[in-house]
């Protein structure tokens, strides 16, 4: 080994130190606690969407003619074709539970917060790309509901001022979603958008790297280091945290091999049940929503009566996490030592997300139409509750700004260094 690092070292200095910044020589706080996990666990899963995406696209045929026939030939022809699938399409839905806990750990201990702006918009970037990425790859297998999902999506352009329908058929390439459709969204979903994404994963970890992790307390480790240079606080990434995070990486992948050997349409969620049908143009599916991780974003779309309206509430939805970092004025990061405002307020926004997720995929809770009566109407419930939670979704970012600028939050006084220092 030794051999042979010095014959790499010669030929490539630069490499060993960016491994060393990166891995060996990276503090990270020693206090990571499990929500933690989900940084190791996203890179997981981009790698496992890439590989086994390779694999599929071997033996798909992005037409409309071939599409639907070649997703079934590499589920009933090709060997361990429907392994590799299922993969993919649990990865996918995977990929979407792990972010938005990711996201969700952000909010929690403050890692948006300054010096790591740039990190969270990068990692909002990331987001949308992924959501672009999710919604091309589940128009390609040309199910019933990629279609009219594609079409339904795709249309949402036609809200834009002026050369809205003109934006429409551009994306399309025809007046529905066909061949061109097709083609193009393939070459997105296999090459373009990962290789985005990819960049942008890179571009996340090393701007997190030029400042150091956050922690569950919310304490800068840099400020107290040792004569060598080192947090005192911190420990080396790589052997510590490679092997910590193995631990949950084999946690998550007992959780997926459940999915996939058992359960791998997870009841009509990872895979639904009208995309088993093939495409037709002439036959809507009885309710057209989009998969489980959208339905957030859909709710709210789809709860404002009037579509461009619903379409900016849409945009101004994402937008609003984007803007996170400015709106929250107050000095302390972690939730630990935040207001009890800061606490309640966060709660609601998680209940308050899923519940548009449970309206958005025509799921309203049996509690909530149990309140109106056995013989109300579900479309009005639906709209009367999901108009509240749309308010309520907002109303989290206009409070965490009020809370924070005008100095009503009382925080708890911050340690000096993380709690679990000996
Ligand atoms: C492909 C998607 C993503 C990958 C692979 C990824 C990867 C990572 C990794 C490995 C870390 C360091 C370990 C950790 O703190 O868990 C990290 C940190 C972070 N990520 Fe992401 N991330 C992704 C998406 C996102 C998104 C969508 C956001 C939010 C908008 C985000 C915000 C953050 C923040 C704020 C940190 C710093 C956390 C701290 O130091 O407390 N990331 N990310």
């Amino acid at each position: 080994m030794g051999a042979f690092t010095q014959w790499f070292n010669e030929r490539a200095p630069g490499l060993g130190a960016v491994y060393k910044k990166h891995m060996t020589e990276y503090y990270a706080p020693k206090n990571f606690n499990v929500m933690y996990y989900f940084g190791s666990l996203a890179m997981l899963v981009l790698v496992n969407q890439i590989v086994t995406g390779i694999f599929l696209a071997m033996f798909y045929t992005p037409t409309a003619a071939g599409a639907f026939d070649s997703v079934q030939y590499i589920m009933r022809d090709v060997n361990w074709g429907w392994l590799v699938r299922y993969m993919h399409t649990t990865g996918a839905s995977m990929f979407f539970i792990v972010i938005y806990l990711h996201m969700f750990r952000g909010l929690m201990y403050g890692s948006f917060k300054k010096p790591r702006e740039l990190v969270w918009l990068i990692g909002m970037l990331i987001f949308l790309v992924l959501m672009a990425e999710a919604f091309m790859g589940y128009v390609l297998p040309w199910g019933n509901m990629s279609f009219w999902g594609a079409k339904v999506i795709i249309t949402l352009f036609s809200a834009v001022p002026w050369f809205g329908h003109t934006l429409v058929t551009w994306i399309m390439g025809t007046f529905v979603p066909g061949d061109p459709t097709l083609n193009r969204f393939f070459a997105l979903h296999v090459v373009a958008l990962p290789l985005v994404l990819l960049l942008l994963v890179v571009l996340h970890l090393g701007a997190l790297h030029e400042v150091g992790s956050n922690n569950p307390d919310g304490v800068e480790i840099k400020k107290h280091k040792n004569p060598k240079g080192i947090p005192l606080d911190g420990i080396a990434f790589h052997p510590y945290y490679t092997l910590k995070d193995l631990v949950g990486v084999g946690v998550f992948l007992i959780i997926c091999a459940v999915i996939i050997f058992f359960a791998p349409s997870v009841g009509g969620f990872f895979l639904e049940h009208d995309n088993s049908i093939p495409a037709n143009d002439l036959v809507t599916p009885a309710t057209i929503k989009p998969v489980w991780y959208f339905s957030p974003f859909y709710a709210i779309l789809r709860m404002i009566p009037s579509k461009g309206l619903g379409v900016l509430a849409l945009a101004a939805s994402i937008v609003a996490l984007f803007l996170v970092p400015w709106l929250d004025r107050g000095g302390v990061k972690s939730i630990r030592y935040r207001g009890l405002g800061y606490k309640i307020a966060l709660a609601i926004f998680a209940i308050v997300f899923f519940l548009l997720g449970c309206i958005g995929a025509d799921l309203t809770p049996g509690w909530i139409v149990s309140i109106f009566g056995p013989n109300a109407d579900i479309t009005t419930i639906e709209n009367l509750f999901g108009r509240i939670l749309v308010i309520l979704y907002f109303a989290f970012f206009v409070f965490l700004w009020v809370y924070t600028f005008f100095g009503f939050e009382r925080t708890r006084p911050v340690p000096e260094r993380v709690t679990t220092h000996a």
